[in-house]
C-alpha cells in the first residue's frame, strides 16, 4: 500500500496540487505507482474551508490511481501523524504558526513547502527534508510551471516523489535555492504580469474598435500561440521577433513606439522589483 500524503493549508495552491495529483494519469509501473500516495489528508483551518474541499472533491471521478481523500479540520497533528510526506500550503505568515503546532510529528519528514519566501534553512528548523517549491495559479488547470529546491537530506527516492507529485501542475524545474526569489517573481507572480500583458493587447483591440469577446479571444491566441512557437521552434524569440518585421512596416513601427515607452526595462524592472520584495518576504520571520 502507499504512504500517505498531508496537505496542511488546501487553500487556492492546496487545491491546485490535490486536483492535479487526484487526476493524474494511471500509473504504467509498479515502480511510478509506488511514488504516488493512497491517501491524502486535506487540513483546513476551519469548517467552511473544509467544505469547500469537500466539495471540490465531490466534483472528481474516481482516482486513476485509486488515491482517497479525507477533507479536515483542526486536525493538522493527527494528519501529520499518519503522513509520510506533507506539503505545505499556507500563507507564508501562517506558515510558523501551523509548523510550531506540528513540531513534535513532523521531524523526520518529508516536507513539500509552496510558502514564498520561507527558506530551506528555515524549514529545517522542523525537519532535515525539504523540498522548496514555487508554483503558480495556471496550475489549477495542469499548466502552471514549478522551480524546485531540495535539501542535501532529500534522498534520490523522495526527488522522484516530489517531481511526481509536483510534475502533474505543470513543468517542473530544479534549480539551485539562490535562484528561489527571482523564481518567486518569474514563476509565481509572472502570470499577473503576463496577464497585464493580456489586458493591454485586448484592450488595443476594442481602442481599434474590436468587441470585447473577439479582442478577448484574439489576445489570448496570440499569447499562447507565440509561446508555443518559441517553445516548439527552439528559436531565441528575437529570431521569431525579427522574422514579423517587414522593412519599413507595422510591426517594426509599433515595436520602436513601445521601446521608446520603455516596455521591455518596464517588465525587466518590474520582475526584479517583485523578487526583491520577494528576499524580504523571507527576512521578516
Ligand atoms: N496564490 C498564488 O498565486 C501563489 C503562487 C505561488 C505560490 N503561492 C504560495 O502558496 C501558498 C498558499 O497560497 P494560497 O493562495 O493557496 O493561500 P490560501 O488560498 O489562503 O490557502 C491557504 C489555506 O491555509 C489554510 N489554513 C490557515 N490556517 C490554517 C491552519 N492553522 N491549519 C491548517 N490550514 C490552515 C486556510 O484555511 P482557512 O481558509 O480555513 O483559514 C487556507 O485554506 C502561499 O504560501 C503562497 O506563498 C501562492
Amino acid at each position: 500500500m502507499g504512504y500517505t500524503l498531508a496537505i496542511l493549508g488546501c487553500g487556492v495552491m492546496g487545491q491546485a496540487v490535490l486536483s492535479a495529483i487526484y487526476k493524474a494519469p494511471k500509473a504504467e509501473t509498479e515502480a511510478v505507482a509506488s511514488l504516488y500516495p493512497s491517501k491524502i489528508i486535506t487540513c483546513n483551518h476551519d469548517n467552511p474551508s473544509a467544505q469547500q474541499v469537500t466539495d471540490l472533491i465531490a466534483t472528481f471521478e474516481k482516482s486513476p490511481n485509486g488515491i482517497e481523500v479525507e477533507s479536515t479540520f483542526d486536525q493538522n497533528v493527527r494528519a501529520v501523524q499518519e503522513a509520510t510526506v506533507i506539503i505545505l500550503g499556507t500563507k507564508p505568515y501562517l506558515a510558523e504558526p501551523v509548523l510550531d503546532g506540528v513540531r513534535d510529528v513532523i521531524d523526520g519528514k518529508l516536507i513539500i513547502s509552496l510558502a514564498a519566501g520561507w527558506t530551506i534553512d528555515q524549514l529545517q528548523n522542523y525537519t532535515r527534508k525539504v523540498s522548496r517549491v514555487m508554483t503558480n495559479t495556471p496550475a489549477k488547470y495542469g499548466y502552471g510551471c514549478a522551480v524546485v529546491s531540495h535539501s542535501s537530506e532529500v534522498s534520490a527516492e523522495e526527488r522522484k516523489v516530489v517531481d511526481q507529485l509536483i510534475g502533474h501542475v505543470g513543468k517542473c524545474i530544479e534549480l539551485p535555492e539562490k535562484n528561489m526569489d527571482a523564481a518567486t517573481a518569474l514563476v509565481g507572480s509572472g502570470p499577473a504580469f503576463v496577464l497585464l500583458m493580456l489586458e493591454s493587447l485586448m484592450e488595443s483591440g476594442i481602442k481599434m474598435g474590436i468587441p470585447l469577446k473577439e479582442s478577448r479571444e484574439c489576445a489570448i491566441k496570440v499569447l499562447e500561440g507565440t509561446a508555443k512557437m518559441v517553445e516548439e521552434s527552439g528559436e531565441h524569440p528575437t529570431v521569431l521577433k525579427h522574422q514579423v518585421c517587414t522593412p519599413g512596416g507595422t510591426t517594426i513601427a509599433g515595436l520602436c513606439v513601445m521601446e521608446d515607452r520603455g516596455v521591455k526595462s518596464g517588465i525587466i524592472r518590474g520582475v526584479e522589483e517583485a523578487s526583491i520584495v520577494a528576499a524580504k518576504l523571507g527576512k521578516k520571520k
